[in-house]
């Protein structure tokens, strides 16, 4: 997690430098801190704890100037969030910002503590600021410093370096943790995501694994991992950058609720034309790896992990292929078996979770057939180190909790699987059955999205609730997690989801007049064996919220309200459920009056392990 962001140019950057942070807040928002040095070689540092608004609000009563500078928002992993362990850290003359954890931190610690370094912080990253002073003393450019630094640092850093004694140079280095390089006139940049840089710069160079660059005014030189100097593509960015006005809405997770049906659309009528699904980015290899695949195998974290284990069911009941889903952080650290002719997908909103992007790269080691990735960043990491990718096209997705993402990463993997099920037989109907479902499912959506009184009446009673249960069965149990992670990120509502037929395993001991409990229950084949499960809840005086189709036989009564939502075709039914259950976290949320675009502890780009 935690956002960087570096400039050396001929004018003073304090007002990029909070600025960049600004866009950077969705990774970390603990504290937030920044250097500058003008070029007399005055330094001026300033920290505050809790979001970037304490610093700029700090920043504005302080007189600070300079042309080179660093800057970070964090997010806690080593020290409480405290002014102490907000970056920028410094060692005497050396400053720096990192993203990423230093495994090796307490040994270092002790052999600078021997050398006779006093620590004033309770993080990794100090270890490093000492670090370089300690190497810089061995004499040689600070691009060679740092290139015998990182041999001594085990884990993952995007970190920036910068010696106040030597202002308008920025040392740069990248293992694990994404930072690019934005191409200014006369001036450069560095950043954890090329986004922050919009308003400045068009122009990218993204590092690679292992690189480490030296940034000036007007010259940029980076060295790879085997210290040779090398040359990265500079690429230009046709980003929007106005998605990052809230527009009419009071919160950005209320705007993307309600952009879903529209991006949806634009999904579709990009993907499907003349009754055909099309993926322009994907080439005849492509093809050919997928026709080739006899399992799947996916895998992702939170939200993108619930996405994936809804296209379970869709790859074995639609393409009747064998599908496992695995949360990254365990795929990354067990021994597995790979299947014969396994495709690994990997499923993330911004390409840069670390658990995810570590699959990835561990799967390359395992004999996968090949890697694809679905992702919402064109320009991630993920992307870049798949064989092939999707892009979901969701927008720019501000709010910590994932909503659009989710919904496009579903369309996506139902247009894969369908596309999966014509490669393998030119005969199959399901590629004529889903556009056919998927037709109508931007008008459902709206549908659903104009019922948002009930669902902000709804949430009044949840809100006064401590603990909440959410039932679904089959394909409905995923939008069931989905709906429980939701509520429990951004109101702090204690809530869990369970399939309903593992009620009675255990689950059923919670059930009393007390807990909330909402049933997703569309009408389908396993309706009938839901229903029963829904009168074991009642008959333990549960309150009940059922969300069903208006001809599925349910009627309200004492303790059991119904919702009701449009007949849908099954296929297309989890994209759909999942939006009443976004706009309840979404209201109840609003009552309790939290952050609710950037819940407390929690970040929006998982960068670290
Ligand atoms: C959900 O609302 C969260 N934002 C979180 O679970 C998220 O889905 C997870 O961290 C994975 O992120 P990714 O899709 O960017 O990989």
């Amino acid at each position: 997690m935690c956002g960087i962001i570096g400039a050396v140019a001929q004018r003073d950057v304090v007002d990029v430098l909070l600025a960049g942070l600004r866009c950077l807040e969705y990774r970390g928002y603990d504290s937030a801190g920044l250097i500058v040095v003008n070029s007399q070689g005055q330094s001026s540092r300033l920290r505050r704890v809790g979001k970037v608004s304490n610093l700029v609000c700090a920043a504005a009563k302080t007189m600070l100037l300079g042309e080179t500078g660093i800057a970070h928002t964090r997010w806690a992993t080593h020290g409480q969030p405290e002014e102490i362990n907000a970056h920028p850290h410094v060692s005497t003359n050396i400053a720096v910002v990192h993203n990423g954890i230093i495994e090796n931190h307490e040994l270092l610690r002790k052999n600078l503590q021997d050398e006779g370094y006093t620590f004033v912080s309770e993080t990794d990253t100090e270890v490093i600021a000492h670090l370089v002073n300690w190497e810089q003393k061995k004499g040689g450019s600070l691009l060679e410093v740092v290139q015998r630094v990182v041999l001594h640092l085990h884990g993952t850093y995007g970190m920036v370096i910068l010696d106040i004694y030597f202002p308008g140079i920025l040392i740069a280095a990248r293992s694990g943790s994404p930072l690019v390089i934005g191409c200014g006139r006369g001036e450069n940049f560095i950043v954890s995501d090329p986004m922050a840089l919009f308003p400045l710069t068009r122009f990218f160079l993204y590092l690679e694994e292992g690189d480490i660059a030296q940034i000036s005014c007007n010259d940029i030189i980076i060295i790879d991992r085997h210290s040779n100097v090398v040359q990265r593509r500079k690429i230009e960015s046709h980003l929007e950058y106005d998605s990052y006005d809230k527009g009419v809405y009071t919160h950005y997770m209320q705007k993307e609720i309600y952009e879903q049906p529209q991006v949806i659309q634009n999904i579709l009528a990009y993907r499907c034309k003349n009754g055909l699904i099309s993926f322009d980015e994907l080439d005849d290899s492509a093809y050919a790896l997928l026709k080739k695949a006899q399992h799947i195998k996916i895998v992702a974290c939170g939200t993108s992990y619930h996405s994936a284990m809804v296209a379970h069911y869709w790859w074995e009941s639609l393409a009747k292929v064998s599908c496992d889903v695995e949360i990254a952080s365990e795929f990354r650290y067990r021994q597995s078996v790979v299947r014969e002719n396994s495709l690994l997908i990997t499923l993330s909103q911004s390409g840069e979770t670390a658990d995810t992007l570590a699959a990835l790269r561990l799967s390359k080691q395992l004999g996968y057939l090949g890697s694809l990735s679905i992702c919402n960043v064109a320009s991630s990491s993920l992307v870049r180190e798949s064989d092939f990718a999707l892009m979901t096209n969701a927008g720019i997705e501000v709010s910590v909790a994932s909503t659009k993402s989710f919904t496009t990463q579903l369309v996506l993997l139902l247009l894969l699987v369908t596309k999966f099920c014509s490669l393998k037989d030119k005969q199959s109907l399901v590629e004529q059955d889903t556009l056919e479902s998927l037709e109508k499912l931007p008008t459902y959506m709206t549908q659903v999205l104009l019922q948002d009184i009930l669902f902000s009446e709804l949430a009044k009673e949840l809100s006064e609730k401590n603990h909440v249960v959410f039932l679904g069965r089959g394909d409905h149990y995923p939008i069931a997690m989905e709906g429980a992670l939701k509520l429990k990120e951004i109101s702090y509502i204690h809530a869990e989801a369970y399939a309903a037929g593992e009620l009675k395993h255990g689950p059923l001991a919670l059930i009393d007049t007390n807990i909330p409990v909402i049933i997703l229950a569309p009408n389908n084949t396993l309706l009938p064996k839901l229903k029963s499960n829904i009168e074991e809840v009642r008959a333990r005086g549960g309150l009940l919220y059922i969300l069903t189709d208006t001809n599925s036989g349910f009627v309200n009564s004492e303790r059991v309200r119904i919702i009701f939502l449009p007949h849908l075709k099954d296929v297309i039914a989890p994209i759909v459920y999942v939006l009443p259950l976004q706009l309840l976290s979404y209201y109840v949320a609003v009552r309790k009056g939290t952050d609710l675009d950037k819940p407390r502890n929690l970040a929006k780009s998982v960068t670290v392990e």
